[in-house]
């Protein structure tokens, strides 16, 4: 099987492992453990931030950023199609106490005047007031899409001018720093928090770090241990994280060239709609199709490919470390077979 569900499915190297070995330990509650003081500082240096806080998954990563930020009744604006809207079970309601004010976007790209149309209207005693804007960067279901620099600017000017902050789900940031040759600490310069993935495209067995201000940091530490996520000796976590960040982002131009690969070969298909992708994610639409997106994902496995189904005309492959160039032509072949 080849499978192009998810970079999340990407599993950790020989070396990586060998990092978990010799890890240095300590109780990370106490904040003891050195390897886990390593990498929030390296994580926090490279994404040009003052403090960082390892987390066990993105959700939770997103989640204590939100807690931070908010207090329960206020709210937040996010894309309509975000990761932390759509996948992460309501943590936002259920958990934060927070309200969505939603956005639909153009691949996850918002418009500044829809942004700044929510901050502005007159706050009277019916409505609750957005506290907090939320990015996704690259954007999942925007098909891998890069939010140019110039619009995270904007709509951070927006937030900010309006007494909020900006949080950045940096999930896949370092796709977007490979892929535009921007600095990742240049991309967030004006964004409050990131949540960074380590088990997406870094290859990591496990965990997030979110970055942030020291005062930001202190108060989500806190809030990470009353969700249960004050880990011990993490730098068995943290260590693979160390070695991700020093040697796993540029190979990253690698998953970007075999996902433009694999779109060169759908876009030949008349009855396909892809989504251009700009880095290692690529989403088809099948409206077109004489099968819907369900129907194309069993007839792809049946030949020995995994793709996921994003809606009822939506599939989507990612290309990860693991995924070789061998492997991506084979797929481009069985595409071949199934939709020409
Ligand atoms: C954009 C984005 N944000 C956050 C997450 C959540 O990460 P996790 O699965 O580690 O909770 C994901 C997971 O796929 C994601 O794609």
């Amino acid at each position: 099987m080849i499978d192009l569900r998810s970079d999340t499915f990407s599993l950790p190297s020989k070396e990586m492992m060998d990092t978990i070995i010799n890890a240095k330990l300590g109780d990370d509650v106490w904040g003891e453990d050195p390897t886990v003081i390593e990498l929030e500082a390296l994580t926090a240096k490279i994404l040009g931030k003052e403090a960082g806080l390892l987390v066990s998954s993105g959700t939770q990563g997103n989640l204590v950023a939100e807690m931070t930020h908010l207090n329960r009744g206020e709210g937040l604006v996010l894309e309509s199609e975000c990761h932390i809207y759509m996948y992460e079970v309501g943590g936002i309601g259920q958990i934060v106490g927070a309200y969505p004010f939603l956005i639909k976007g153009e691949d996850g790209l918002m418009d500044p005047q829809d942004v700044e149309s929510i901050f502005t209207r007159d706050y009277n005693v019916h409505w609750v007031e957005p506290k907090l804007l939320c990015l996704e960067n690259t954007h999942n279901r925007g098909g891998g899409k890069i939010i140019p620099k110039q619009n995270i600017d904007t709509l951070s000017q927006i937030a900010h001018a309006n007494g909020a902050a900006v949080h950045m789900d940096g999930a896949r940031i370092f796709n977007a720093a490979v892929a535009t040759g921007l600095p990742a600490s240049k991309i967030v310069e004006n964004v409050d928090s990131i949540q960074i993935c380590l088990s997406k495209g870094l290859g990591c067995p496990v965990g997030s770090v979110v970055v942030g201000t020291e005062e930001f940091i202190h108060k989500a530490r806190k809030n990470r241990k009353v969700l249960g996520g004050g880990m011990r000796q993490a730098g068995i976590i943290a260590a693979p994280g160390i070695y991700a960040l020093s040697n796993m982002i540029d190979r990253l131009s690698e998953d970007h060239r075999h996902a433009k690969l694999l779109e060169k070969c759908l876009i030949q298909f008349p009855n396909l709609n892809i989504k251009p992708t700009d880095t290692n994610i690529v989403i088809v639409d099948t409206s077109n199709s004489s099968f819907d997106a369900n129907t194309a994902i069993k007839k792809l496995s049946n030949k020995g490919v995994l793709a996921t189904l994003m809606g009822d005309n939506l599939l989507r492959f990612v290309t990860y470390y693991g995924i070789t160039i061998e492997d991506i032509e084979r797929v481009i072949e069985i595409l071949s077979q199934v939709f020409g």
